[in-house]
């Protein structure tokens, strides 16, 4: 497969290096500033809404909120201008697989809701479904925004090691907005005698998600369709996951999600999905609302007023409890977030498990 990065021109990498930093200097240099700021300025707030206003009036948020926004706008721009050069080359290996060990199933009749179609998320223009390139271009641009820390998928492999049960015979794994595949190939690994199905809306991000399964020799069936309505058989499923999908969704799309996860578990199966939770304190809770703002994520409000553990419950399932999650050495770490300076996102597991009867 071709990694669009190892082609850059020397124009191209200077400008994505010059992102990069951008963002990192944001996260651990104007965050910790912004703060220290708000920290020096009187008692912390008692509650979200007081600390946002708090902070929209200290000297560092103009910097703090522009340079938010306008680096992810550079971000797409860069990233979308360097795919759309080498479309043909791009498009071309989309259709290269020859003698697939998984399979891709395409299904145009699929119904995209409005709440899906109607915002350019993470400000990507056109979003992650409207052409053959955009998968291309959320996959180059999503290694910045994770500041190359989840590059090789590192996050997606500490969740799959640290939050997914050991289940050696399992014989059936879903993944749920499985995306262009990097939740969903670390699955293959960690169930090696599983059929693994990644189920995503987006038709781009499945070809690009199969091309690479193929290109690794990793058998995955991806199927395009709807978390909430899969198709798939009751208790069929021994393992029901998804990585950042349920924040993308309405609070009524996040229940039917989490009652179709609950149909399609065997008795004794679990669900769990990798997501993001409130951390308790206001400053800090308040720049991650402001950042879905700024960043087009219209439900992540929903996520965090949601209690998606009574829903889980109203589903018939048990155990259900939220772990805060270290994306960077750790995975699962109950005992808390811990510290640290910069910003970073609130990653938190979602585990939940079908009775045995
Ligand atoms: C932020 S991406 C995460 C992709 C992947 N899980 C990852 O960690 O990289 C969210 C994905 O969920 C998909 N999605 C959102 N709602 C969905 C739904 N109801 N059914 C299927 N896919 C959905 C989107 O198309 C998108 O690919």
């Amino acid at each position: 497969m071709i990694d669009i990065e190892d082609r850059l021109t020397f124009d191209e990498r200077s400008t994505v290096d010059y992102i990069l930093a951008m963002r990192k200097r944001w996260a651990d240099t104007l965050y910790p500033a912004l703060a220290e700021e708000y920290r020096a300025d009187g008692a912390p707030a008692q509650t979200v809404e007081e600390a946002g206003e708090r902070f929209r009036n200290l000297n560092l948020y103009s910097w703090f909120s522009h340079l938010e926004r306008v680096q992810q706008k550079m971000l797409w721009k860069t990233a979308g201008d360097a795919v759309i050069s080498r479309r043909d080359d791009l498009i071309d290996q989309l259709g290269e697989v020859r003698a697939p060990k998984g399979k891709l199933v395409l299904n145009s009749e699929v119904e995209l809701p409005d709440w899906y179609t109607d915002f350019d998320i993470h400000i990507q223009p056109g979003g992650f479904f409207s052409d053959d390139l955009s998968a291309y271009v959320y996959e180059f641009g999503a290694r910045i925004v994770m500041l190359r820390d989840n590059d090789g998928y590192k996050f997606h492999q500490l969740f799959t090691q640290t939050a997914l049960p050991d289940l050696p015979d399992a014989a059936r794994v879903v993944d749920i907005g499985c995306g262009f595949g990097k939740s969903t190939r670390p699955l293959a690994n960690r169930y090696p005698k599983a059929e693994v199905i990644g189920i995503d809306f987006a038709a781009p991000g499945l070809r690009l998600a199969h091309a690479e399964a193929e290109a690794e020799g990793v058998a995955i069936t991806y199927l395009q369709g709807d978390g909430r309505t899969t198709g798939l058989p009751d208790g069929s499923c021994d393992v029901v996951t998804g990585t950042m999908v349920l924040h993308e969704m309405p609070a009524q799309a996040v229940k039917e999600t989490i009652q179709e996860a609950a149909r399609l578990l065997r008795p004794g199966g679990a669900l769990r999905f990798l997501e993001f939770q409130p951390t308790g304190d206001p400053f800090r809770d308040a720049t991650i609302f402001e950042h879905a703002e700024r960043n087009n994520e219209p439900f992540f409000h929903d996520l965090f007023a949601s209690d998606l553990l009574e829903f889980c419950r109203e589903a018939g399932l048990t155990d259900a409890s939220w772990s805060p999650f270290d994306e960077r050495n750790e995975g699962v770490r109950p005992e808390g977030w811990g510290d640290r300076r910069e910003w970073h996102f609130p990653w938190a597991a979602l585990a939940a498990n079908k009775p045995e009867n």
